[in-house]
C-alpha cells in the first residue's frame, strides 16, 4: 500500500536501492556524454530521445523528459538482458542433454556456413534446423512463464467471459507454449515442432514467447537477432558437454523473476575444423 516506505525500511531490498542508484548515475553519464555530442546527428537511443525533448519543449502534455528518459533506459536494460541471457543458457544445457540434436545442428552450420567466419542473421534463412532448435529452446524453457502484469483499460469480453475495467490480468504464456493442442510433445524438446516434412522451418501461432498485442515485448526483433547469432557461432565454434565426472544436468528450472536454470557445470570444447587449423580439444 506504501510502496514508498520501502525505502525508509531496513532489510536486504536496501541492496537494490543501492543498484538502482548506480545505474542510475551511469545512464545520466551517458545522457551527459550524448549532450555534448553535435545535436544535428543523433546516432543512438539516447541522442534520439534528447531530440525530441527538443522537439516537444513547447507540448504542454509531451511526456518526453529527461526523467522518462532514464527510466526507458532502465525499462530496456532490465527486459533485455536476463532474458535472452537465460534463455541462451538454456540453449546451452539442451545441447548437452540432447546430444544428437547438437551434431545435427553443428552438421548443418558446417554444411551451409563452410568456412565463413561470421555469421549473419539472415543465414537463418538457409539453416531451417539450427533455428528451429533455437525456436524450440524459447518454447520449452519458457524463460517468462507469465507475461508483466497489466491492468484492463475498459470493460471487455475474452471467449465468452467477462472482464471488467481494472481488473489485473497474469497473462500465463506458459499454458500457450505447453498447449497440448497446439505441440505435438509439449513438455518434451522436439525440433520437429517447428519443421515440416521437408524439414523446411514451420511458424506455429502458439509461439509466444514474447506475449502479443500492443503490449507485447518491443525487444523481439533485437532478442531473435543476438540469440541466432549467438547460438549459431557458439555451436559453430564449441562443443557442449558435461564434464568428466559430472553426476549428469539438472533440468527443474528456478524462479527468480525468469525461470533459470540451476548453476552447474557445462564444458566448450573448441570444434576441430577446417576454418580452426591446428586448433586442439581443450575444456574451457
Ligand atoms: C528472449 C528474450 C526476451 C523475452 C522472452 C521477452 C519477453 C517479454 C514479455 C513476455 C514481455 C511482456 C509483454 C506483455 O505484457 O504482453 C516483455 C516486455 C518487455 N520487454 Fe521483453 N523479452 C525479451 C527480450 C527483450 C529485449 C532484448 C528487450 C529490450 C532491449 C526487451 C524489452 C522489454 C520491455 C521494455 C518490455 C515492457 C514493455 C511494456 O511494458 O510495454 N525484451 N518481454
Amino acid at each position: 500500500m506504501f510502496p514508498w516506505a520501502l525505502r525508509h525500511l531496513p532489510g536486504p531490498h536496501q541492496e537494490i536501492f543501492r543498484y538502482q542508484k548506480a545505474v542510475r548515475g551511469f545512464i545520466c553519464q551517458e545522457i551527459i556524454r550524448n549532450k555534448l555530442r553535435a545535436p544535428e546527428a543523433p546516432k543512438n537511443f539516447i541522442s534520439c530521445y534528447l531530440a525530441q525533448i527538443t522537439k516537444a519543449m513547447d507540448d504542454p502534455v509531451s511526456t518526453f523528459n529527461e526523467e522518462n528518459l532514464i527510466q526507458v533506459v532502465i525499462d530496456l536494460f532490465l527486459g533485455g538482458i536476463d532474458t535472452t541471457a537465460t534463455t541462451l543458457h538454456w540453449a546451452l544445457i539442451y545441447m548437452v542433454q540432447y546430444r544428437a540434436v547438437q551434431e545435427e545442428v553443428q552438421q548443418e552450420l558446417d554444411a551451409v556456413l563452410g568456412a565463413a567466419q561470421a555469421i549473419c542473421y539472415k543465414d537463418r534463412e538457409r539453416l531451417p534446423y539450427t533455428h528451429a532448435v533455437l525456436h524450440e529452446v524459447q518454447r520449452l524453457s519458457s524463460v517468462v512463464a507469465v507475461g508483466a502484469v497489466r491492468q484492463c483499460m475498459t470493460s471487455t469480453c475474452v471467449c465468452g467471459y467477462p472482464v471488467p475495467k481494472g481488473t489485473i490480468i497474469l497473462p500465463n504464456l506458459a499454458s500457450v507454449l505447453y498447449d497440448p493442442e497446439c505441440w505435438e510433445t509439449p513438455r518434451q524438446f522436439n525440433p520437429r515442432h517447428f519443421l515440416d516434412k521437408d524439414g523446411n522451418f514451420m511458424p506455429n501461432k502458439a509461439f509466444l514467447p514474447f506475449s502479443a498485442g500492443h503490449r507485447m515485448c518491443p525487444g523481439d526483433q533485437l532478442a531473435r537477432m543476438e540469440l541466432f547469432l549467438m547460438f549459431a557461432t557458439l555451436l559453430k565454434t564449441f562443443r557442449f558437454q558435461l564434464p568428466e565426472g559430472s553426476p549428469g544436468l539438472r533440468l527443474e528450472y528456478i524462479f527468480g523473476g525468469t525461470l533459470q536454470p540451476q548453476p552447474q557445470e557445462i564444458c566448450a570444447v573448441p570444434r576441430l575444423s577446417s576454418t580452426c587449423p591446428g586448433t586442439r580439444e581443450e575444456g574451457l
